[in-house]
């Protein structure tokens, strides 16, 4: 398996950041966001994300998980759930891809059951090419075509999460 060159650069992805910040900034004018982290994978977009939006948030995270290597298992796990009571707060999901849809169907559709004000779903790329459900990112930093990506969080076999710029991971052909 080889990197290819980046296919988002560090500068594409924070320009890219600082539109959807301030457009959710916007959105949530007058109000309060528990901005909720889907971790691993939205662990930098989500830092870096939170510093731009200018309404009064809180943080929470969750951890779950579909993915062994590049397939998905269709199981969506949940390791660590929020801390917070959501019961009438309005709750903003950050994840890095929205890929079948799986998984943040299973969140969403989870956290819906404790009755949050709202809840909105901000993912930073979207590949639509293998979307098993009904799920509409409510603001998307990028729609990708069908390939697999890592860095900026995303990973291949838990590696490659700490690269600051986001490129196709390819099977190498050459030997
Ligand atoms: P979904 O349940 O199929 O929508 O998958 C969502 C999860 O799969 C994401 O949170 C990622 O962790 C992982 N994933 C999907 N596509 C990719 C990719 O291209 N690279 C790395 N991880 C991916
Ligand atoms: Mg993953």
């Amino acid at each position: 398996m080889i990197i290819g060159k980046p296919f988002l650069t560090s500068e594409q992805i924070q320009k890219r950041v600082r539109e959807l910040a301030r457009k959710i900034s916007e959105d949530y004018e007058g109000k309060e966001i528990l901005a909720v982290g889907i971790l691993k994978g939205a662990f930098m977009f989500f830092a870096d994300i939170v510093k731009q939006i200018q309404v009064p948030l809180d943080i929470d995270f969750l951890v779950a998980s579909s993915y062994i290597k590049t397939e998905t298992t269709g199981k969506v796990k949940i390791h660590a759930d929020l801390r917070e009571d959501i019961k009438g707060k309005h709750l903003l999901l950050f994840e890095d891809i929205v890929d079948t849809g799986l998984t943040l169907k299973y969140i969403k559709d989870t956290l819906l059951s404790r009755q949050p004000a709202s809840l909105k779903i901000c993912a930073f790329l979207d590949k639509k090419a293998h979307r098993q459900v009904d799920l509409e990112p409510d603001y998307t930093g990028y729609k990708i075509p069908d390939e697999f990506v890592v860095g900026y969080g995303l990973d291949y076999d838990n590696k490659y999460r700490n690269l600051p710029y986001i490129a196709v991971f390819k099977e190498d052909s050459s030997h």
